[in-house]
């Protein structure tokens, strides 16, 4: 990621659910909410007032699809659909507070904090991207006083977790979704680490993670040649990756359990109806739903 300049690919994954809820054969697989407030944004975003800009831009949106990897956004709807009902259910289990990791232009929080006015609602990004989505949210006016936006390098997370902006007594799930793959191995450990050390409740962990299928090589299995050259002129290559096998180890060697895995197939058995099962989705980045037990269960 450029270091001033707010993350490309948040904004593509924010376009990618905007062609989604354009899809006919989609509408049933997604809830009204998303919908809403996922047409507004883009459409705020870009300026768009007129059926002819609404079609250029899903016309854009049309041709990225096209060129990138089979499936790709919707793959952003069944990760977000799963990420989603980890964050209700712990919601409903008593967890009091839900933290975004690089929330980029994710709905999730501005959707769940008016239902649950007694949640602490985080979304932490990049300096240079929460900036522009505060900017947007605000003039969405999604801002509500259960929602704080902080800026932070996850690089650096000790600074957030020191900075009273997050209650660390408070059962908390996470969420870094579409992430880690930017951080190297050591700072993914650190992030792990850090929620055990300044965290006093259990915690949840719901992370997306790609898988390696060969020695350094994280790419989605069927990306195009136009993928891997768009992530290396934005500057966000992959730079982390895990084969499945050895994520619960992992989880494991920092104190953290493998609660569920969902690879593409059982993303799209659990998140997709059954007559849009048979659809391409972009393969090789799985979602983790992961615990800590800092009470020593
Ligand atoms: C691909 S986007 C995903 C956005 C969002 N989570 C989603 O899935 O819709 C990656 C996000 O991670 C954030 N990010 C990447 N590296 C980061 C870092 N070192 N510190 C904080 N945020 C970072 C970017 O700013 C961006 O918002």
């Amino acid at each position: 990621m450029k270091k001033n300049k707010p993350s490309a690919t948040a904004m593509f994954v924010a376009n990618g659910m905007y062609y989604n809820i354009h899809q006919e054969m989609l509408q049933q697989d997604i809830p009204e909410d998303v919908k809403k407030y996922n047409a507004q944004l883009i459409e705020h975003f870009y300026g768009i007032k007129s059926k002819g800009s609404k079609r250029w831009r899903l016309f854009i949106c049309n041709i990225v699809q096209l060129f990138s990897i089979r499936g790709f956004f919707l793959h952003f709807l069944i990760r977000k659909k799963c990420i989603e009902k980890q964050v209700k259910e712990s919601i409903a289990q008593g967890y009091g507070q839900v933290v975004i990791l690089g929330a980029g232009y994710d709905t999730l929080c501005s959707r769940l904090a008016e239902q649950h006015p007694n949640v602490n609602f985080i979304e932490l990004d990049h300096p240079a991207t929460a900036a522009n989505k505060v900017a947007l949210f605000k003039d969405l006016e999604w801002q509500k006083s259960n929602i704080k936006y902080l800026a932070h390098d996850l690089k650096n997370i000790d600074a957030a977790f020191k900075s009273n902006e997050i209650n660390t007594s408070l059962k908390t799930v996470f969420v870094c979704e579409g992430v880690f793959m930017y951080l190297q191995q050591e700072e993914v450990k650190q992030i792990l680490n850090a929620v055990n050390q300044y965290f006093k409740s259990d915690c949840k962990f719901v992370f997306t993670f790609m898988e390696e299928s060969a020695s350094g090589n994280y790419m989605f299995k069927n990306a195009t040649a136009f993928v891997k050259l768009l992530l290396k002129l934005k500057n966000e290559p992959f730079t982390w990756g895990m084969k499945p096998e050895n994520i619960g180890k992992f989880l494991e060697s920092n104190s953290w359990y493998l609660m569920d895995i969902f690879d593409h197939q059982k993303l799209k058995r659990d998140f997709l109806s059954k007559e849009n099962q048979h659809l391409p989705v972009a393969i090789g980045e799985n979602v983790v739903c992961a615990i800590n037990h800092k009470n020593g269960k």
